[in-house]
């Protein structure tokens, strides 16, 4: 009742089974193989498990081999066995359909079904993930398998929900190219285009004779004498994304039919984020759930950076992995599915998690909208390709380092309770990320340093540093709830987005982009207006010329309004010529000293801000930091630097997380009296974190 009237609403599936207080089902849980244990431990597992007090575990999804150990011959029998065991210790079961994995049987039978590479190379069976998102002998294996499991488990005590497949995309080259996506890409094309005048006029295939005259003729972008027409290439990237989808929905269309009280959603690999387009992926599913492993991410970075990485950057890309799921579904709380308990590796370990890492990463998951935590994963393989990568026993079944603070989180959550869990998050702010961009920049990335993600992750981490509650939304996406939108290498703009930014501005609020602005249609074209196209009215400015930078240094000099050292622009340099703009910055060597490199516009009742010149970190987070601060963008209090605060909110009811990322005590000013709902301790004046330290506020 008094949840309702907070404005929160429980699907049927949470209403349904376990619950606490009579609010909503709990999803607090770890990842577990049945599978791969000798049947003797279940009983002991599952008990194991409650002592946690953990809600539910997610199983299956890697056990085609035992549920079908041959083509329409199925084995349930054990996995009933599991699920009754769990259920009997009040362990609820998520059920993974197993299409990332196929058995070896089906890879004899059907070896056409594998994924070819972006150099045109089959993939071969052995590892996971090697087939198909097209190929329908593999879309029908792949519905079968998850059709039995569905009938066999439709009405079974203890199933709450299902993952379908595990980690779309996370193969070697995240897209195929084989003929049998060829043939589908062609098919998507004739659909999208209606003709092939329509086709070959968007891309322009007249340039190196590539007009097409039948859509069978049409090629994937496979190695070539040259690069592919950018047009084709993008819409592969799009139709690559569609094929995931589809695959997908099939099982989930069955899945609706057959287990009407179940939810289902699927997990993705969170970072990077734009392997697929996962605001289609999770449309028509109940949440989003995604996989969170920052020290592995950790491990990744040191091995592409070979070299120290700054201390902010894990805690501000995890967090933007949060940001961006719970705004795939509008800012609906999400689900963590895998959270990483331990060291974690393949072929190298990622750092040892430090004393209290691990609960500080469940609560920041909390704190960014997760309304869910699954831990990946109950013991540690002892044989196969992931026999590094800790879970919550160790190889030996004694408990892990990640044990207690695993068993002190799960009881937090659960006594901050459901309301929390299923609360708001409050921000002022967006963040646009926009898939056309991201691929079409992959594709001609203009300078071989220039990252769509790297531009996206650096401004993220720019302003979130400022406390500044930010939502990670479509170029789509209704601007009107924000007062300040940051919209980094807007490479491709449509009419309708530049529409949207114009009445945005318009109506008041702020504006904030850079380089590369508005130089390109949908369709991969080149505007041919000056630029930044379609919005040189609301930002007040043309690009006089636009500049890579290689050898020559190019530095930046700021206005007072950015007071500051003088910025080293890095990669990029857009030469803005103001038509009513305000310079804030100007460029200070080279033939365009004294130029225009940021600007700051006055159109209706709000600001457009162009910001020409790729900013090193320490101005680009000033700069950004005084204008969210210059639109009205108000925290609560300020933290230290490495300590990070978010604000949950329900009707009149706000909670602030407040998360040290470093090993040292904080010590934190509050204007006002606050209470530790995980302590109870009341605070004022100030309140101490300790080293990885956490505090829920009230
Ligand atoms: C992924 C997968 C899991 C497992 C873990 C650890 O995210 O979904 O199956 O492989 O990571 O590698
Ligand atoms: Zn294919």
């Amino acid at each position: 009742m008094v949840l309702s009237a907070a404005g929160i609403r429980f699907p049927i599936w949470a209403q349904a089974g376990t619950s606490v207080a009579g609010a909503g089902r709990l999803l607090l849980g770890v990842d577990y193989y049945p599978d791969q244990t000798p049947e003797a431990l279940w009983e002991e597992d599952s008990r194991m498990m409650a002592e946690v007090g953990f809600t539910n575990v997610r199983i299956a999804e890697f056990a085609w081999a035992l549920m079908e150990p041959a083509e329409g011959k199925f084995d349930f029998a054990w996995l009933r066995r599991a699920v009754e065991i769990l259920h009997k210790h009040n362990i609820s079961v998520i059920l993974g359909t197993p299409s990332a994995a196929p058995p070896p049987w089906l890879m004899v039978r059907y070896p056409d079904v594998v994924e070819v590479n972006a150099q045109g190379e089959r993939l071969h069976p052995g590892g996971r993930r090697f087939t198909c998102p097209t190929n329908q002998v593999y879309r029908r294996l792949s519905l079968s398998i998850a059709n039995a499991m569905a009938r066999e488990f439709a009405d079974t005590t203890g199933v709450i929900g299902w993952q379908i497949d595990n980690e779309l995309t996370l193969s070697s080259s995240q897209r195929c190219y084989c003929n049998f996506c060829q043939a589908g890409f062609q098919a998507w094309l004739r659909s999208k285009y209606g003709s092939l005048d329509n086709l070959n006029k968007s891309w322009g295939t007249v340039f190196w004779s590539q007009t097409y005259t039948d859509f069978s003729q049409i090629p994937v972008p496979l190695p070539s004498g040259g690069d592919p027409n950018p047009g084709l290439a993008l819409d592969y990237d799009r139709y690559q994304s569609y094929a995931n989808v589809s695959f997908q929905e099939e099982q989930l269309v069955m899945l609706r039919k057959t287990c009407p009280h179940h939810f289902v959603t699927t997990n993705n690999v969170g970072l990077p984020l734009d392997t697929i387009d996962l605001r289609s992926l999770y449309e028509k599913l109940d949440f989003v759930a995604f996989d969170n492993y920052p020290g592995f991410f950790e491990m990744l970075l040191h091995q592409e950076a070979n070299g120290p990485i700054s201390p902010d950057t894990i805690p501000a890309n995890i967090a933007l992995g949060h940001d961006f799921a719970r705004s795939i579904k509008g800012g609906k709380p999400f689900m963590i599915m895998e959270e990483q308990s331990g060291k974690a590796g393949q072929r190298t370990f990622s750092p040892q998690p430090e004393k209290g890492q691990v609960r500080l990463w469940t609560h920041q998951a909390v704190a960014h909208g997760a309304m869910g935590v699954n831990y990946f994963r109950w013991d540690t393989a002892t044989f196969g390709a992931e026999e590094y990568w800790h879970g919550i026993l160790n190889h030996d079944r004694s408990k892990s380092p990640g044990y207690v603070e695993i068993k002190q989180a799960v009881g937090e959550l659960k006594a901050l309770g459901p309301e929390v869990l299923n609360s708001n998050y409050a921000a002022d702010a967006a963040l646009v990320f926009d898939y056309d961009c991201s691929w079409a920049v992959k594709i001609q990335p203009g300078h071989h340093a220039l990252s769509y993600m790297a531009q996206v992750t650096s401004w993220y981490g720019a302003i979130s540093a400022s406390h500044t509650g930010i939502d990670v939304i479509a170029p789509g996406a209704d601007l009107a709830p924000y007062k300040i939108v940051f919209a980094p290498v807007v490479y491709v703009l449509s009419e309708a987005q530049a529409s949207k930014i114009k009445s945005f501005v318009q109506g008041g609020g702020m504006f904030v982009t850079n380089f590369r602005l508005g130089v390109k249609t949908e369709s991969s074209q080149i505007v041919r207006t000056p630029l930044p196209g379609p919005l040189r009215d609301v930002m007040g400015v043309t690009v006089a010329d636009y500049v890579p930078i290689y050898s020559a240094k190019q530095g930046v000099k700021f206005s007072s309004a950015f007071a500051g050292p003088d910025g080293q622009c890095g990669i990029w340099a857009d030469i803005l010529q103001p038509s009513g703009a305000e310079v804030l910055g100007s460029y200070t060597s080279g033939e365009h000293a004294g130029e225009a490199a940021i600007t700051m516009n006055s159109f209706g009742k709000g600001k457009a801000v162009y910001i020409g010149a790729d900013l090193d970190a320490g101005s680009l987070s000033r700069v950004l930091r005084t204008l969210s601060a210059t639109s009205g963008v108000k925290q609560p209090f300020d933290v230290p630097p490495g300590v990070e605060l978010t604000v949950r909110k329900s009707g009149d009811k706000q909670w602030i997380f407040l998360l040290n990322h470093t090993s040292v005590a904080q010590t934190v000013s509050i204007p006002k009296p606050l209470t530790d709902l995980l302590t109870k301790e009341a605070y004022s004046g100030t309140i101490e974190l300790r080293g990885y330290g956490v505090r829920v506020l009230s």
